[in-house]
């Protein structure tokens, strides 16, 4: 293995987050009815497997097999601020998510002696996600009208509270392994 059992474990962890992501869009994005937002999840989805693959072709680049994790970001997020109920809370919760993700990925891409593989694998991934926060945000104001914008607002609120919490929860369990690889922001 040409990495250390940190940054084997975080990039498996990325890994099985991205796989949750693909998994939980690709199931709405078969339930959605026609419309530019089932386009736009059907990429959307489409994207998260791809990143799952390139994590997984990373890994093995670096002599390194995926640890098999059970739970993701994702599933923590449900377990704090509750089931989505309806397609602008679901919205709401993954636009925090992916912010989440951009600003992980952005401090992992800072740290220094990143192996190269990692740092292009992030660069190729950091594209998607970009494209990912923008579609849900003009999803979002197109659903103002329905479920107004103060209300949409207060969602978006409770679910950066939950992400915050997850957060905070993530370090603390996993704190020698973010520490050794330099990656606490709070
Ligand atoms: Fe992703
Ligand atoms: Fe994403």
């Amino acid at each position: 293995m040409k990495i250390d059992e940190n940054l084997q474990w975080i990039l498996s962890y990325y890994r099985s987050c991205e796989i949750s992501g693909a998994l939980f869009f690709g199931q709405l994005a078969r339930s959605l009815k026609p419309s530019s937002i089932q386009c736009d999840m059907t990429r959307h989805f489409a994207d998260e497997a791809q990143h799952a693959r390139y994590w997984t072709n990373c890994l093995a680049e670096l002599e390194a097999e995926p640890l098999k994790l059970c739970t993701s970001y994702q599933d923590q997020y449900i377990a704090t601020a509750g089931l989505p109920a309806n397609l602008m809370e679901i919205l709401a919760i993954t636009q925090v998510f992916e912010n989440r993700v951009i600003i992980q990925y952005n401090l992992h891409a800072a740290t220094a002696g990143l192996p190269p593989e990692v740092q292009d694998t992030l660069k190729v991934i950091m594209t998607d996600e970009q494209w990912h926060l923008e579609w849900i945000r003009d999803a979002l104001i197109s659903m103002e009208p329905e479920y107004g914008k103060d209300n949409i607002r207060q969602t978006l609120k409770r679910f950066t509270d939950a992400d915050r919490e997850v957060y905070q929860k993530t370090i603390v369990e996993h704190v020698e392994r973010i520490n050794h690889l330099e990656l606490a922001r709070r």
